[in-house]
């Protein structure tokens, strides 16, 4: 039986940390292994049960990337896509599945995520706490690179985006759960320095109102979105496969 919950990959942006590789391509269509990067998140949420998934890109990437991946009966799942005008940021991203969601629980995925562990667990931990929110933390040498949270006891109690002194080694991972209530938390988002609608401001929402569970990620997690993480995932999908099923 399907799970009570639908998959969403944010498979938008610029990419300008991996040109001339991104020049005319999308960073989730490079190969990561024997495979196009985008298909590792698909893979995650097919193995957690998850048939519903709605794929978010670029107008210039939309067509190459239904090119691959169709409609989904090839996986197993239904595909929907959904096209991101411009790259306003992941929560902008996001805020375009509301219509796909419908008021259901969502997993949501960085498409340039990838890691071994199955997905199943999370997103059976986040059903079973019934609303809110659930992120997914990995200790990390190079914190500053992503969003940082600060844990007391067992709680979360802030997410800073890329900060210059990490007030801990807690990387928050590129996956996210939510309930339907994100998207009216993402309409009265603000842009931020950069100019775009931060996820980590949506995070830190669902930590106010005190509904953000979290998982230790046990197995190895890296993003891709820069040649040396690039590089370091290929070696970690060669030497240590993702896992889907648990
Ligand atoms: O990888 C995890 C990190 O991802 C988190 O720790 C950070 O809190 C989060 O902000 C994000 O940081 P990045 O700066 O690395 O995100 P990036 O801009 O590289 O975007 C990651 C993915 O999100 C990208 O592969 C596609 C999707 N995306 C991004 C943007 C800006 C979109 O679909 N649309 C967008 O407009």
């Amino acid at each position: 039986m399907a799970i009570p919950i639908k998959g969403i990959i944010l498979a938008g942006g610029t990419a300008t940390r991996l040109r001339p590789l991104t020049s005319v391509t999308n960073k989730h269509l490079l190969p990561v292994g024997k495979k196009p990067m985008i298909y590792y998140p698909i893979e995650k949420l097919l193995g957690a049960g998850v048939e519903d998934i709605l794929i978010v890109t670029g107008v210039e990437h939309m067509g190459a990337v239904v090119n691959l991946l169709g409609s989904g009966q090839a996986f197993g799942c239904r595909f929907t896509y959904k096209v991101q005008d411009e790259a306003g940021g992941i929560a902008q991203a996001l805020g375009l599945a509301e219509n796909f969601a419908g008021g259901s629980p969502i997993a949501v995925i960085l498409g340039d995520n990838i890691f071994e562990d199955p997905l199943g667990p999370a997103i059976n931990a986040y059903l079973a706490q019934k609303g809110g929110a659930r992120i997914l933390l990995k200790e990390v040498e190079d914190p500053q690179r992503f969003g940082v949270a600060e844990v007391r006891g067992d709680k979360v109690v802030g997410i800073e985006e890329k900060p210059t002194v990490p007030k801990s080694r807690l990387a928050v991972a590129g996956i996210y759960m939510y309930d339907g209530g994100v998207f009216d938390i993402i309409r009265r988002l603000k842009p931020s320095g950069r100019g775009e609608l931060e996820i980590t401001d949506v995070n830190n929402e669902y930590i106010r109102r005190g509904v953000m569970g979290w998982d230790l990620m046990k197995g190895w997690w890296s993003d891709a979105g820069t040649f040396e993480s690039l590089a370091k995932v290929q070696q970690l999908v060669l030497d240590s496969p993702p896992k889907n099923t648990h």
